[in-house]
Formats: C-alpha cells, structure tokens, sequence
C-alpha cells in the first residue's frame, strides 16, 4: 500500500484515484473547486463514467480515498510518497498545449513535497513537459516521472484497470520501478523508456487512431461514389491482424477532449521541432472535411439549403457512452446546417433541454423525447450512435415526419427494414 495524492477531479483525475484506492493505496483526491469536493466527499460523481460511482463510493467507505480543497493540502494530507498531475492541459490559440495548469499545480506542491517523493505526469503533456514540472517544484530532492493516461471516455474505469500496458518514462530507474509497483495488482506489461519517448508514445497512439477513423471516413465516401459497401469493406481488412477491426467505423469524423486537442498539439510540437508533419495535418483536414460533407449531405436529402428545412438530430455528444459534448462532431455538423438556414430539433438521451452555456451560441432545440424531435422534419440524421435509437418505433417516426428520410452518419440503422417502411435511407458508404 502507498501512500498517493492525486490532483485534479476530471475524468482522469478521479478515474485515477479511485482505481488506485480500489488496487490497495490510500489516496487523497485534490481540486480547486470546492463545490466539486463537497460533491464528491458525499459519493456523488459529476461525470458520466461507468462504475466509477461504485468505486468512489467503495473508496470513501473504506476511507482509502478522500477529497480535499488544494493541492498542497492533498500531499500534506497523503503524506504522500506518489503525486499525480492530473489537471487539465487545454489547447491554446496556436495549437500548442497550454501547460500553466501544470505548473501552477507543480509550484504549489513544490514546498509540500517529502524528500523522495516522485511526482507523475498523468495528464497529456507536450514533449519535453517533465522538465517544465521539474522547473515549476524547484526541488531536487523528488522525481518527476511521465506516465500516461490511455483512458477512453465512458470507459475509463475499464480502461484504467485492464490497461493493455503501462508506460512510464523517467531517467531515474528507481523512480520508475517504484511507480510501476504502484500497478502491481493489475495484468498488464509495464515499459519504462525516457519521459520524452513516453510523452511522444501518447500522442503518437491518439494520432494514429485518429488516422485509422480519417482513413475509414475517406474509405467510406469512396465506397459511396463507386457504390461499395464500408461494412464489408471494413469486414475484408479487419480480418487481416496487421489492420484489425478498431477505429474503423465510419461516422460524422471524430471530435472529445483528446483527439483534436492531441493532434493539433502533435503538428505544432512537430514544427516547433522542425518537422512538418504532413500526413497528420491530412488526417485533421479529412476530419474537418467530413463535417462540411455531412452538413451538405442532409440538406440535399431534406430537399435543398435553401429550403431552410426543419432538420432532427438524434445524438450531440462527441460518442456513445458519455454526457461529453467538447468538440463534438454532432455539435459541428448542427453549425453547418444552422448557417445553411437549417432549423435543428435535437435529442440525446445525457443532454437535457438546456444545453450547458458553451453551447448557448447554438439556436436549436432540444427535445426530451427522440419522437418529438422528428415533429415536422425533412430529414432525420443520427449523428451518436446511442444503441437505444436502434430499436425506436419507426412507424412512429415516419408517422410524425414531414417527409420520411433518413441520414444515418453512423451507419447504426437498418437500411433493409427502414426502406420496408417507406423511409429514404441513406448511411455512410452503404448500399
Ligand atoms: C481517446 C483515446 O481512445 C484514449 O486512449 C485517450 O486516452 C483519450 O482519447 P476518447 O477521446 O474518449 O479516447 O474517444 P475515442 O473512444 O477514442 O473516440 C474518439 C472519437 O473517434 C469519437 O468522436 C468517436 O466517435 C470517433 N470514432 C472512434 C469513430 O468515429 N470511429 C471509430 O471507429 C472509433
């Protein structure tokens, strides 16, 4: 059992520090927010992420987890041997990762530090990041060590404790042997490389997933030209274990926290090093493509821009899973239709009727039923693929529709049946 402070309560934070405690640690959660602490201490979760509630809730029963107000009161608090730096690092203007999050948290912590703790990069920092941290402490007595986070949102309990490796970066090697014990309950190979190999492995994974999904979108609006068919063509490569069947479902292009964040990021460390890294600004230029293909798409489909048609969109968030609407590509493509003249009802069933303030620009309405937000419309486009739209009454549907017709941008639905009952169906390279 070691003794750990883990700072920031986001997705990672929180996922982080409830699965330590679950694997034997005592763990002292830190946030700014004192509201967001107040909540947590009672078992409550502002996230939607499965099993984590369970695991806080098991956490602050056998009191191996806690929450606090401040960093430094966390480490003091933990007395902790093992800080990790889970706060969030938003992209700037330029593309590049703003760190000032980073190093506020480091030069508050500095003075709390016992000799020999060793502080952990959880967040995705820049190449080169662990030296700005080590700057930021102005301690020399204490370690820093890069451990990425591979959390995907909606299953970041999952991902967190059945990880398909750990990958710690440090130049100390007892620093790293120490922190992969801190893993030690769970099955997976542990690597340990130098902290800028382990921050270029966590972007280099999100850039090429992000490429496998611009490559299978691009594949897809092939296979509508020439009238292939995607989900066969997906079956044909994914057979081949050099390409597996991951990261290839077509879909409106891919949008959260990570990606754009990561993949601009990417591009921009790349230039500041003196690379031009074409191939990626390619797969970002699909992405933002897709988009705009998609916009153009439904409006044809509800009979043209210019009729200004009534539009009905099941999904907002950025995928299934989660509540997370940050750079979600539903949330671009509603843009596009918005500025064609569109008029927008939506549903999504972690989206409620007041859309958070980000997102107040956006002049649509949101329905608390999928039903009511086909009322009228030209054109119904599925751009979450949330199971549950699979098996609505389409009767229905089309019963309330204006014209029955159907967008389907995650290839989720049933062409066959849908056409059956009279609907216009069109996916996403499929026939
Ligand atoms: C990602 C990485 O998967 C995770 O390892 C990293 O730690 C954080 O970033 P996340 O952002 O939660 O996780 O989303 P992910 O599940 O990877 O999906 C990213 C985007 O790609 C979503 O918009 C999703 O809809 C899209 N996507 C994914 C597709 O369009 N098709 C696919 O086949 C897979």
């Amino acid at each position: 059992m070691s003794r750990v402070a883990v700072i920031g309560t986001g997705y990672v934070g929180l996922t982080t520090g409830a699965c330590l405690a679950h694997l034997g640690h005592a763990v002292v959660c830190a946030d700014i927010d004192q509201a967001k602490i107040e909540l947590l201490q009672s078992g409550r979760i502002p996230i939607y992420e499965q099993g984590l509630e369970a695991l806080v809730a098991d956490g602050l029963a056998t009191r191996r987890l806690q929450f606090v107000v401040g960093a430094a009161q966390a480490v003091e608090d933990a007395r902790a041997e093992f800080v990790f730096l889970c706060v969030q690092t938003p992209q700037g203007p330029d593309g590049s990762a703003d760190l000032r999050y980073v190093e506020q948290a480091s030069a508050e912590i500095g003075p709390a530090l016992a000799t020999g703790a060793v502080v952990i990069t959880k967040s995705t920092v820049p190449v080169g990041s662990a030296r700005v941290v080590e700057r930021a402490l102005a301690r020399t007595d204490v370690a820093v060590v890069s451990n990425p986070e591979f959390l995907r949102e909606g299953q970041a309990v999952h991902d967190c404790l059945h990880p398909d490796r750990i990958v710690i970066g440090s130049d100390d090697q007892a620093a790293a042997a120490k922190v992969a014990a801190l893993y030690q309950g769970l099955n997976a190979p542990a690597m340990v490389t130098d902290p800028a190999t382990a921050e270029t492995i966590k972007y280099a994974c999100n850039a090429f997933l992000a490429t496998k999904v611009s490559f299978i979108n691009a594949i897809a609006n092939l296979c509508q030209a020439v009238g292939a068919d995607v989900r066969d063509v997906v079956l044909g490569m994914g057979y081949d274990k050099r390409i597996g069947f991951e990261f290839l479902k077509p879909g409106p292009g891919w949008g959260g926290s990570c990606f754009p964040k990561d993949s601009r990021a990417l591009v921009r460390i790349a230039e500041d090093a003196g690379y031009d890294f074409e191939l990626l600004k390619g797969v970002i230029a699909v992405n933002d493509l897709q988009f705009r293909l998609l916009a153009d798409r439904i409006a044809e489909l509800a009979g043209g821009a210019h009729t200004n048609p009534v539009v009905a969109v099941w999904g907002l968030t950025f995928k299934a899973g989660t509540d997370d609407l940050r750079d979600s590509p539903a949330i671009s493509v509603v843009e596009r239709l918005l500025a064609g003249g569109a008029t927008i009802k939506a549903y999504d069933p972690t989206v409620n009727r007041t859309l958070p303030a980000h997102f107040d620009h956006l002049d649509i309405e949101v329905c608390d039923d999928p039903y009511a937000a086909c009322a009228g419309a030209a054109v119904l486009t599925v751009l979450t693929e949330w199971d549950e739209f699979r098996w609505l009454d389409f009767e229905k549907v089309a019963g309330v529709m204006a014209a029955p017709a159907i967008l389907d941008a995650r290839n989720l639905l049933d062409p066959i049946s849908l056409r059956r009952r009279g609907f216009v169906y069109e996916g996403l390279g499929r026939k």
